[in-house]
Order: C-alpha cells, then sequence, then structure tokens
C-alpha cells in the first residue's frame, strides 16, 4: 500500500484559518483519511458514517476491525444525530468536559455504520477543544471517525513526525498543528447503562467524572491484566498497546529503594552485553548513571509525565533499547492515566521493592 502522503503545517495552531482546512475537510469528505492534532494525541481521520472510508483506517493502522471507533463531534447539535438518546449523566458531563478530552459511549443511533462501531450497538463520541480538530470537523459537515493516528501496537503519536514515521505512503494528508497537550488517550466513559462506568482513564480523571455526577464504577479491565473470560468493555483495551519494542519492567516502591534496584538491574543487564534504558523523573535523574537515560517529567506536575511518556517510549523504540525499567507512578489524578498506559506497555511486568 503506497499513496502520496500530503504535510501541510499549519502556521499558527490557535488561530488556524479555513483556508489551511478546506482541502483536508474536502478528502474526508471524498472518503479518504487525514491525520489532524488533538489536545489528546494525533488521530487518523475519515468519514464516520463512511463504512468504506472507516475500513481503509483499519487497513492503514493494520488494527483490527472488532475494535471500534470514535466519531469526533464540533458542536452539540452534531450528538443527536448520531445517539438514541443523551442519558442524564451524559448530558450533564457533556456541559462540563466538552469540548475536551473526554469520549462517551451512547447507544447508537441507525445513521451510524456498525463498520465505524466495530459490530457493537453503542457508538463513542468525542468533541476535542483542539482549534485544529474543531474547525477541520466542522469544515469536513460530517462525524470525523478517528483512532490515535499510530501503526497498531505502537505508542499514539504526540507530534506530526511520530505520524510521518508511521503512515507517510499509507494515508492522504498529515496536518502538523506541533506537538499535542495532555500526550494520553482521552477518557472514556460509558453513559448507556444506569451508572457511568470508566472505560478508559485520562485528562478527565476518575475525581473529576465523581465531582460531577457522583456515582462512577471503574471497568475491571483497567486496573490490572485481563482475567481469563473477563471482556474488557472498551474492545481496545484488550490489545497489548503502546507496546515498546524493548522489554519493559515497573518498579515500585519507596523511591531511595526503587533507584538502587533500578541501578542494580541496570548493571546486571549492562554486564550480560545488553541494550538498557531508564525512565526516571527530574527528582532522580541525577542518581543513575549507566544504560541510556530519559527523564519523563517531575512528579510535583504529573501533566509533565503525561505529556511526555509516549514520546520517550517511542524514542526508545528508535534508540534499540532492548531493557527498559521505568519508576512507577501514584495511580491518583492523571496518574491512574499514566500508569493504565505504562502497565500496558510493560505487559504488567512489576518488581516489587
Ligand atoms: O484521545 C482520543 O480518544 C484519541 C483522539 C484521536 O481523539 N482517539 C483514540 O482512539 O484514542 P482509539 O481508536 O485509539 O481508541 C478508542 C478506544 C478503543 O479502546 C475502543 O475500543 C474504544 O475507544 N471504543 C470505541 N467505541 C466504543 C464503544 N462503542 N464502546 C466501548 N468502547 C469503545
Ligand atoms: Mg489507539
Amino acid at each position: 500500500m503506497s499513496i502520496q502522503t500530503k504535510y501541510i503545517q499549519i502556521a499558527t495552531p490557535a488561530a488556524v484559518q479555513d483556508q489551511e482546512l478546506l482541502e483536508a475537510a474536502q478528502i474526508i469528505r471524498d472518503g479518504g483519511l487525514v491525520a489532524f492534532p488533538t489536545e489528546t494525541v494525533y488521530g487518523l481521520g475519515a468519514n464516520a458514517l463512511d463504512e468504506k472510508a472507516a475500513k481503509k483506517i483499519y487497513e492503514a493502522k493494520g488494527r483490527p476491525s472488532d475494535n471500534p471507533l470514535i466519531a469526533h463531534i464540533s458542536c452539540y447539535e452534531e450528538l443527536e444525530p448520531l445517539v438514541t438518546g443523551i442519558p442524564q449523566a451524559g448530558g450533564k458531563l457533556a456541559r462540563r468536559y466538552w469540548p475536551g478530552p473526554l469520549t462517551m459511549v451512547f447507544p447508537k443511533s441507525p445513521a451510524v455504520p456498525y463498520g465505524t462501531t466495530g459490530g457493537l450497538d453503542t457508538v463513542a463520541v468525542r468533541m476535542p477543544s483542539d482549534p485544529v480538530a474543531s474547525r477541520l470537523i466542522a469544515l469536513a459537515g460530517v462525524p470525523v471517525a478517528a483512532p490515535s493516528a499510530n501503526l497498531s501496537g505502537r505508542p499514539s503519536p504526540t507530534t506530526a513526525r511520530h505520524v510521518w514515521q508511521d503512515m507517510n505512503g499509507r494515508i492522504n494528508m498529515i496536518l502538523d498543528g506541533g506537538p499535542v497537550g495532555i500526550g494520553l488517550e482521552s477518557t472514556i466513559v460509558d453513559v448507556s447503562g444506569p451508572v457511568p462506568v470508566l472505560l478508559r482513564p485520562g485528562g478527565i480523571t476518575l475525581e473529576m467524572l465523581r465531582d460531577t455526577v457522583g456515582k462512577v464504577e471503574v471497568d475491571p479491565a483497567i486496573q490490572g491484566p485481563p482475567a481469563e473470560g473477563l471482556r474488557p468493555k472498551a474492545p481496545g483495551m484488550k490489545y497489548r498497546h503502546y507496546a515498546p519494542r524493548g522489554e519493559l519492567t515497573l518498579v515500585e516502591g519507596e523511591s531511595r529503594a526503587v533507584v538502587s534496584a533500578i541501578r542494580r538491574l541496570v548493571e546486571e543487564g549492562l554486564a550480560e552485553g545488553r541494550k538498557v534504558a531508564v525512565i526516571c523523573t527530574e527528582e532522580t535523574r541525577d542518581q543513575y548513571s549507566g544504560g541510556i537515560l530519559r527523564c519523563v517529567g517531575t512528579r510535583t506536575r504529573q501533566e509533565t509525565i503525561a505529556h511526555n511518556l509516549f514520546a520517550v517510549l517511542r524514542e526508545l523504540d528508535d534508540l534499540g533499547a532492548e531493557i527498559i525499567y521505568s519508576e512507577s507512578f501514584s495511580q491518583d489524578h492523571l496518574g491512574r492515566a499514566v500508569m493504565n498506559r505504562l502497565m500496558k506497555a510493560a505487559g504488567y511486568r512489576v518488581i516489587q521493592v
């Protein structure tokens, strides 16, 4: 599969001009594929109402087609035609957190093809706040189905360069709107049942959701390895996403014990002639020596860690790291999303010290 991929640099993403997006919008209307920035990660967009276009997304990503896509909208009026009703909790959360990094699962209307929802009778909908994403969707005039714009199994792209690495020759256009803000995919909440259920943690935290609607359950599939016979409600969560090519292990415990355990493990790996890497934080970076050292952010601001995580995992891939040790993080607020992605990337390999 090789098609000419056009690369468009948006001059000032915060004040994007319609003229810069007209060709992209036309490609989407014509059933083609356009990668675009959002506030979470870069998305790979196609017309959500066109089953054939959705199929092209799966081909470009090399992704199993039972994994449903999120339909992106630019205003509230675009929600109604996609769903059979808006449950009270869904309405409340939409008013509080849209546009933003929140995806909600609703019962789908007949307008949404099963090719977009992976055969499900529900549809995931998100209204992004990124100005390029929002304007592109409005100009396209159709809801835009968009998974993260990475090849299946690679970390989600947080820059247009990451998208280029994975998608050049496979899609019609890449819109470069600079690095994304949050760096982790949106929070997913299923509001189709009596109690909202968190299916994927993200920028809108569990604490924020509960603050708005009270009771919110947590899908057990996001807390640990998928148990035998336990099917995650977000089908995509069953795949080992975000997998770096190197073998990643998390080390958990009191900070000084973690540092000395990782130092010892690095020495062992180096002695065996392996290419070893460490993911550390501003607080600990001076305490390591040997191996490839990457600082992912500072513990005093969880958002820095979320922002840099995928780029660090990609960079370690590109450097050919064979063994990666990472410090672990507290599982509250944004840390829940960080640890969810790290645990999956590590295939749930954790050393307690
Ligand atoms: O931040 C994001 O959400 C990004 C940007 C581009 O908006 N998109 C994204 O899409 O992360 P993707 O395809 O990588 O992840 C979508 C997740 C998958 O785990 C999928 O299984 C779940 O959403 N999902 C989609 N539709 C669903 C539905 N009807 N019910 C339950 N889960 C659903
Ligand atoms: Mg993805």
